[in-house]
């Protein structure tokens, strides 16, 4: 397998698209299959976490059509790769079929999470499983609740580890706390819920992403999202049975998660100037942004406008605020300019909202002023990879300052970064992390097992050498 190669790089200029937001991507395959006719999703990328969504979709018996129409767009305006459209053939609430094998959804803790909801509504069994990564990683959370609703969920360990094996149907709605803030338990059981006799409520810890809500509500299912209820949280609340519309076009917005890298990237490289067009930023999502404020960064997010279903063009929307129970998705151009930074906070809802970013936040942390701390972040050791351990330790092989904690870490900046040979530990979010870290680094950089970026921004190398940054692939 190749590396990733990087040299120290000179400023990063121009402006680029990034590829579609993968949460929300996976959750439109999904309920437009489950929808009424056919609906059209624009603007997603095959991400392998995707790609691992659609095929299990398609096994059960749902018809996708693709066609490339679309290009992203690169720095300086070049074009750096085609993103795609799909036309899924919605079979309706009650139309899937049982799978004739087990469901494979690679290394996607969505996938898995959210596909466990879908079936435990499904009157038949069906296995899924995925790479050594995701079977190592919690299922108890999710298959905990939907037991709770009458579904027979059965794994390794006690039935806490994939492979997972389902049987659903006659499910009853259920009043759910969960433990943790997770947007894909959440969606399992809103997902569970469309299934079930009665109502179901969720409340939840902490303000976790709320794509799913946002999308049923475009599919014209009824969805109550509270701030706050008897004290216990936010909490959802929807009725079994509801019928999903389609028919319409979901325009998939730039993921704001993949933005993360180039916009850091810019943060600490002397002397750039980017601007990242059509990136999401619903406020559930958007924590590194209001980091980045906290730091000094001199970072900017234009007027959002808002996607809805069916729009063939934008409608206008006033800058987004918190609010679980919006329809559509907010988008809007960020620009940021190189400036110092100083060390900051990351700690309760800001967890939360940034939970894919510490990577790369730990990135922009080696280059600030003074000790960041990350608190109540334990939710990290159990993503792609233990991402306190693997960050931290890989940050330190290139002369980084990191102290792990159980729950965090301690960053001390700014440190003088070094080229080093490091590992990404099958986790596309710390090769990118890596990669940027590489571009201001003394000496070369070199990123083993970097082909997990596919995972998530297959155009990764080719949108970073748009804008300037000297990284490509060993021979
Ligand atoms: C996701 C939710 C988050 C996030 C993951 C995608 C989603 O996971 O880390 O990358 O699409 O719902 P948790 O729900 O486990 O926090």
């Amino acid at each position: 397998m190749p590396n990733l190669i990087l040299h120290p790089s000179g400023p990063l200029r121009g402006h680029t698209a990034v590829p579609g937001d993968k949460s929300i991507t996976h959750r439109a395959l999904i309920l437009a299959a489950l929808a009424e006719g056919d609906t059209r999703v624009q603007g997603w990328v095959p991400a392998e976490v995707c790609l691992a969504t659609l095929r299990c979709m398609e096994a059960l018996g749902v018809s996708v059509e693709e066609s490339r129409s679309r290009k992203i767009e690169g720095g300086h305006g070049q074009e750096t790769g085609p993103s795609q459209d799909l036309l899924i053939h919605g079979v309706g609430l009650r139309g899937l079929r049982e799978p004739a094998d087990v469901l494979h959804c690679a290394g996607s803790g969505t996938t898995i999470r959210l596909l466990a909801g879908l079936l435990a509504g499904q009157p038949f069994t069906s296995v899924l499983t995925g790479t050594e990564p995701l079977r190592r990683r919690p299922m108890g959370r999710v298959a905990e609740p939907l037991r709770q609703m009458g579904a027979t969920i059965l794994g390794r360990d006690g039935g806490k580890l994939a492979p997972l094996t389902i049987r659903g149907g006659d499910l009853r709605g259920i009043n759910y706390a969960m433990p943790v803030a997770s947007a894909q338990v959440k969606s399992a059981i809103l997902l569970a819920g469309l299934f079930a006799e009665g109502e179901t409520i969720i409340h939840e810890p902490g303000p976790s992403r709320d794509h799913t809500e946002r999308m049923l509500a475009e599919f014209e299912v009824e969805v109550e999202v509270k701030a706050e209820v008897e004290g216990r949280g936010a909490a959802v609340r929807l009725a079994g049975g509801q019928r999903l519309i389609g028919g319409g076009t979901l325009t998939i917005p730039g993921d704001f998660s993949s933005a993360a890298f180039p916009l850091v990237a810019a943060a600490i490289v002397p002397g750039s100037d980017v601007r990242l067009t059509g990136v999401g930023v619903n406020p559930t999502r958007t924590g590194l942004y209001d980091l980045l404020v906290a730091m000094g960064a001199e970072v900017r997010m234009g007027d959002a406008e808002t996607r809805r279903h069916g729009d063939s063009h934008l409608a206008a929307s006033p800058r987004p605020r918190v609010s679980a129970s919006g329809h559509g998705e907010p988008i809007a151009d960020l620009t940021i300019r190189h400036s110092p930074l100083r060390a900051a906070e990351a700690c309760g809802d800001l967890i939360v909202r940034a939970i894919d970013e510490f990577p790369i936040f730990a990135v922009a942390a080696t280059q600030a002023e003074g000790t960041t701390v990350v608190r109540e972040a334990a939710e990290l050791r159990v993503k792609e990879s233990d991402r306190i351990a693997s960050v931290a330790g890989e940050l330190r092989k290139m002369g980084a300052q990191i102290e792990e904690r159980p729950d965090g870490m301690l960053i001390h900046g700014p440190t003088r970064l070094r080229g080093a040979i490091v590992e990404c530990h099958r986790d596309h979010r710390l090769a990118m992390a890596l990669a940027v870290a590489g571009l201001i680094a003394d000496g070369p950089t070199e990123v083993h097992g970097a082909e997990a970026i596919g995972d998530s921004f297959p155009g990764f190398v080719e949108t970073m050498r748009a804008l300037g940054a000297d990284v490509a692939w060993s021979e």
